[in-house]
């Protein structure tokens, strides 16, 4: 038994069954024995690493994004862009090493809560370990961070929806149980009432508390989340272990209660949970989305310097040809170009958010 299991279950057997979300936010940011304290990071996950750490295209293509956003804010001085979920920073470095023309007013707030992975940003950024206060309208950015926020489970049994706790079992591991959910679990879920018996979903309270923050810090500028995106209703039709993914090393890893602390943890994304906050402004692809900021002309930029420079083969040229394949694996419709880019924009009417 790991020695987080042997904390969490030493809690249990004081305070009784834990919710999931719980057991999951621990595996993932316990100060000590949580992945990402531990030298867990983004990158790789299984046969995909995330966007920004695919190569400078991605941060290339939101410089440009940037760009149209601060002329939409009316050029603001200093323009507020916080990344939420930032990791080690590659995807703030990338977007300054473009050069976007709002660069000399871009005030970069870079938020990650693990200690080991803020140690790596920049040292002109200013760099938090949780969203800052609301201070004007700002850009708030998160990329693959709400897939990987901790989440509660809800499973149909005979009697109903129930929730998943977990327990310590006999042979002193962690192990599940469920208990019928109580009617405000229940209200705040608002699961599909069509379920077969087994069927599970995530409840992501964390997520929809995330989007409820970064609305607020924000404050009528532009919240922009990247995601694997689904519905309740879909996911309940798909075996759960399909929808909770891990990763241990550059492979999947196993049932979420083994190896508390040495894989990652990641869910897809409820777009209905997140729409019960405050419905997005606007939703796409990846692929769509990094075709409306330009990657065509930037892939095609690559495509005439790597024509040009191919026979020098010089480190112009090797970033030129890269850059077409970054494009392509960005825009891959089997892959990441599949995620879904999810913007609220403007004020909240006064019945949401
Ligand atoms: C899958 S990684 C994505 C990193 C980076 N955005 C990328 O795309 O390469 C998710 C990151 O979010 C961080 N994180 C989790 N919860 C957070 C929170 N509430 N606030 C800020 N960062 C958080 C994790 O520590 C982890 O570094």
């Amino acid at each position: 038994m790991s020695e987080l299991a042997a904390i969490l279950a030493e809690r249990i057997r004081r305070d009784g069954p834990l919710p999931y979300d719980e057991v999951v936010d621990s595996a993932l940011y316990h100060p000590t024995y949580g992945f990402y304290a531990t030298g867990g990071q983004a990158g790789r996950r299984g046969d995909f690493l995330t966007s920004p750490e695919v190569g400078p295209l991605f941060g290339a293509v939101v410089a440009r994004a940037l760009d149209a956003w601060w002329d939409e804010l009316g050029r603001p001085d200093p323009f507020r862009v916080v990344e939420a979920g930032a990791g080690v920073g590659t995807l703030a470095r990338t977007v300054r090493a473009a050069a976007p023309a709002c660069g000399p007013a871009l005030h970069l707030v870079l938020v990650e809560r693990s200690a080991a992975l803020r140690a790596g940003h920049p040292a002109d950024v200013t760099s938090l370990a949780d969203l800052p206060e609301p201070d004007g309208p700002a850009v708030v950015l998160a990329n693959e961070l709400l897939d990987n926020l901790a989440f509660g489970l809800l499973e149909m049994t005979g009697g109903g929806w129930s929730e998943v706790l977990v327990d310590v079992g006999e042979g002193g591991g962690l192990t599940e149980v469920v208990r019928p959910a109580g009617s405000e679990l229940l209200a705040r879920a608002a699961p599909p009432a069509a379920a077969s018996p087994g069927a599970r979903l995530p409840l992501q309270a964390a997520a929809a508390d995330w989007l409820r923050r970064a609305l607020a810090v924000a404050g009528g500028g532009r919240v922009v989340v990247v995601d694997y995106l689904a519905t309740s209703a879909e996911l309940v039709g798909r075996p759960w272990t399909d929808w909770v993914r891990t990763y241990a090393g550059h492979g999947r890893g196993g049932h979420p209660l083994v190896r508390l602390g040495g894989q990652d943890v990641t869910v897809e994304v409820c777009l209905d949970q997140l729409s019960r906050v405050r419905p997005p402004t606007a939703q796409r692809s990846q692929a769509e989305f990094l075709h409306a900021h330009g990657i065509e002309a930037l892939a095609e930029e690559g495509r005439r310097r790597w024509a040009e420079r191919a026979h020098i083969g010089d480190l112009a040229a090797v970033r030129a040809r890269s850059r077409l394949t970054e494009a392509a694996a960005l825009c891959d419709p089997a892959g990441l170009g599949a995620f879904g880019v999810l913007e609220w924009t403007g004020q909240p009417s006064s019945s949401q958010g």
